[in-house]
């Protein structure tokens, strides 16, 4: 599989936690994606890391005339996380990395 472009990100998890309004959330986020992260102790930071990845993955496909929130960046029962846009039919592969003041992401488009 030949690899069409490479995107990379980086936020400050304080931005986001900030941001956070509800339109916000609608405006970047899908459902599923509120609802994993929504939960978990460290919701800003994995809300950070996948808004780095939304722009991760925008960078690889030079592309940016698709709504955040129709990026979705959905983990695996392993954890490892997958990017679906539905209709697009293409390959990625992202990593994602966060920790209490910054998240990133890097991406693959194949
Ligand atoms: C999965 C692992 C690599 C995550 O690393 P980490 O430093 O804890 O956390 P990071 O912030 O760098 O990465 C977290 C992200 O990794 C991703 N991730 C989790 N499991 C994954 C897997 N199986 N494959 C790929 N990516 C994975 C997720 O996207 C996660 O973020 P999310 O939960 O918001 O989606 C790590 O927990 C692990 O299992 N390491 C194995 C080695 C180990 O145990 N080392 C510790 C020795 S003291």
């Amino acid at each position: 599989m030949k690899i069409s472009g490479l995107g990379v990100d980086i936020v400050e998890t304080a931005r986001i936690k900030k941001a956070a309004k509800p339109s916000f959330l609608k405006r970047v986020y899908s459902e599923s994606e509120l609802k994993a992260c929504m939960k978990s102790v460290n919701k800003y930071e994995r809300l950070a890391a996948r808004f780095a990845a939304k722009e991760a993955v925008i960078k690889a496909l030079d592309k940016k005339d698709i709504p955040l929130n129709k990026i979705e960046i959905i983990n695996e029962l392993s954890g490892r996380p997958t990017v679906k846009i539905k209709g697009l039919n293409k390959t990625f592969i992202v990593s994602i990395s966060h920790c209490k003041q910054y998240a990133c992401a890097v991406c693959l488009a194949m």
